[in-house]
């Protein structure tokens, strides 16, 4: 039995298409809409648009201005109880005069946790767990890196129907159609930071830069990201242009040499030494931490089949993927399937993962897939609320 009525879950989902409007503007802050209403009737909508910026709560609130006494707030995340780049949202809240809020999850951002309580201790109905699921995926970026210091990481991978990456002569430019590249372009515009193998950066020579279509600006570029370990990448590759994009890290073993990694600072990139395993690659899972030292709080792989099977195989370090099948053959034993490396000898060793979505980018097959203990399976959402100590009211709404 689930409690919400209709009117209060169309205001969540009001709240939630708001907040979508921040994606690719708010990080490392999380993506937040929010809606003041009297019974069906909504009096005014906030989102937050970027870090620094005023949050939605505060935005609505001021907008509501005398209307907001006595009226309802909706909200996908917790409001938090803490001076920031702003004021806490909690002291607004209660200087409008609101007196129920629904919230969908709860943020468990220790330094600016504490809302609910704060605002339940005030004397304010607080009530949450509404679309809590949906709440929950808007904000995984956030929510991941928050709870483990580590970034969600989101692989992108297009292929022929028979699962060939690249032709035998290497060539893959384009073998999806623009309306699947543009998906692409869509994640490289919400996330922190884009990731190549060596062979990638020099065989297609990508900019790695995030271009947005229609009239949205990006207010920065993702880090772009190589994997380069001996330092043999040629300097006239696009990702070392600063023009194109945003700026440049690149990962290389821990002997590569001085001189090659004083030319590359010199230019203004970053040089980072990561270890190697006994493969000789260099440790994606250490890379991957490290770049959630720096911050990044989501990645997306734009792998060839080398580093797809270190990230899916070797060190499993994906939380979600996107295959793009296209309608063509391509076939040859030596043109690169979706995942390259040594493989498995056998069955039962195979990784398993959970195809969550099936669909279609103009001509090409889509599909959607969180291998296993990839971050947001539902047992993740349930140790959000266990680690801050809310529950969600009614429970069942989370299933
Ligand atoms: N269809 C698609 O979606 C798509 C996407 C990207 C690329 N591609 C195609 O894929 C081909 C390149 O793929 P690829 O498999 O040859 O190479 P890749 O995955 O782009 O790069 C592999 C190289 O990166 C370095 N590396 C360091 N650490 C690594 C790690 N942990 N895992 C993997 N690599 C690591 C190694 O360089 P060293 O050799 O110096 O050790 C390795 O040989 C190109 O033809 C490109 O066009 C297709």
């Amino acid at each position: 039995m689930n409690e919400w009525t209709k009117e209060q879950i169309e205001h969540m989902k009001t709240a939630l298409h708001l907040a979508r409007r921040g994606w690719g503007l708010v990080s490392p802050n999380p993506m937040v809409g929010a809606v003041v209403a009297k019974g069906r009737r909504v009096l005014a909508t906030g989102w937050h648009t970027g870090l620094g910026q005023p949050h939605a709560e505060t935005v609505a609130l001021l907008e509501a201005g005398r209307k907001a006494k006595g009226a309802d707030l909706y909200l996908n995340l917790e409001p938090c109880h803490h001076y920031g780049h702003t004021g806490p949202c909690t002291e607004a809240i209660l200087q409008a005069g609101i007196t129920r809020i629904f919230f969908g999850t709860p943020d468990p951002n220790t330094v600016a946790s504490g809302g609910a309580q704060a605002l339940t201790k005030a004397g304010i109905e607080v009530k949450c767990g509404l679309l809590a699921q949906e709440c929950f995926e808007l904000n995984l970026f956030f929510f991941k890196w928050v709870l483990t210091q580590r970034p969600f990481v989101i692989l992108k991978t297009a292929a022929s129907l028979d699962g060939k990456t690249a032709t035998t002569t290497r060539e893959s430019q384009w073998i999806t159609s623009k309306a699947a590249r543009n998906f692409g372009h869509h994640i490289r515009t919400g996330v922190d930071a884009i990731i190549v193998g060596r062979n990638t950066a020099k065989k297609d020579n990508p900019e790695l830069s995030a271009r947005p279509w229609g009239r949205r600006k990006m207010h920065r570029q993702p880090w772009r990201v190589v994997l380069d370990p001996d330092l043999k990448l040629p300097a006239h590759l696009k990702l070392f242009d600063p023009t194109l994009g945003g700026p440049t890290l690149v990962f290389c073993g821990p002997e590569a040499s001085l001189a090659k990694t004083r030319k590359l600072t010199n230019m203004g990139h970053q040089v980072i030494l990561a270890p190697r395993l006994d493969n000789n690659l260099l440790s994606i899972k250490w890379i991957i931490e490290e770049l959630g030292r720096r911050s990044v709080q989501s990645v997306l792989l734009e792998p060839g089949a080398t580093l797809a099977a270190s990230a899916f195989l070797n060190e499993p370090i994906v939380d979600l993927a996107h295959f793009f099948l296209a309608p063509i053959f391509l076939g040859g034993v030596n043109a690169p399937g979706i995942l390259g490396g040594t493989g498995l000898n056998h069955l039962n060793q195979a990784q398993p993962a959970k195809v969550l979505k099936v669909g279609r980018k103009g001509p090409d097959i889509h599909i959607t897939v969180r291998p296993q203990n990839g971050f947001g399976d539902p047992s993740d959402i349930a140790a959000l609320f266990q680690t801050t100590n809310l529950t969600p009211t009614p429970w069942l709404a989370l299933n």
